[in-house]
């Protein structure tokens, strides 16, 4: 069985203590930090450079699985593995050469990762699962925190798994988007093994008593069958 990770999104975090919050989520229990790069074309919003996650990266030992949203990540991957990231994770939609793009990263010493939009198929993933560390299923639309889980896309998860399996690969399996301890477990039993979750994590409060339930959530699930 593949360990459960937990990957909190520091797009929820309070941007005026961001030191303090990379430190609140390792000391929490997280596994990753997750961080999300928006270049306001690729997605209608905009968030974090390279600058951000080489200063998160002083707080924290925490892997930074960084996720790509923009038009042209060939342009900055470079940035990023230099800025400390562990992860670089890249969508199919975007205007690049996928598989150069994931060349390119293993390249530069990071894990790499290939990113499907709600409604891209499976199948425009297929292509670069061999040269991949993971599949990240978006379960909503990216560009924004605090939206529902799309639960159709659990079946993206499912069909990963499966071909993971048929085809002897080993990458893991991601869902980033309205995620926390309710649906931990459909997401879990779905295939997903990397949990990415911003507000459900970054809320006032206990953030490692929700990092622990969310696990347990999880774990539970997938050993129950
Ligand atoms: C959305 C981002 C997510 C976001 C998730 O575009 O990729 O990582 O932070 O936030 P929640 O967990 O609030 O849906
Ligand atoms: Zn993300």
């Amino acid at each position: 069985m593949r360990p459960i990770l937990i990957a909190p999104s520091l797009l929820a975090a309070d941007p005026a203590s961001l030191g303090e919050e990379v430190r609140r989520a390792g000391g929490a229990g997280a596994d990753w930090l997750h961080v999300d790069i928006m270049d306001g074309h690729f997605v209608p919003n905009l968030s974090f450079g390279p600058a951000i996650v080489a200063a998160a990266k002083r707080h924290t030992h925490l892997p930074l699985d960084v996720h790509l949203m923009l038009s042209h990540p060939d342009r900055y991957i470079e940035a990023f593995a230099r800025a400390g990231a562990a992860l670089i994770s890249v969508h199919v939609e975007a205007d690049h050469d996928v598989a150069d793009t994931l060349r390119r990263i293993k390249r530069l010493g990071c894990r790499r990762g290939v990113v499907l939009n709600p409604d891209t198929p499976f199948e425009a993933a297929e292509p670069f699962l061999e040269d991949a560390e993971l599949v990240l299923a978006m379960t909503v639309y990216p560009g924004f925190g605090g939206q529902p889980l799309i639960s159709g896309v659990l079946e993206k998860c499912a069909r990963a798994r499966s071909h993971r399996s048929a085809r002897g690969l080993d990458f893991d399996i991601e869902v980033d988007g309205g995620v926390g301890v309710e649906n931990a477990a459909d997401c879990a039993r779905a295939g997903a093994n990397v949990l990415v979750a911003g507000t459900s994590l970054f809320a006032e409060g206990d953030m490692a008593e929700r990092v622990r339930r969310m696990r347990a959530m999880a774990e539970a699930a997938v050993s129950s069958g």
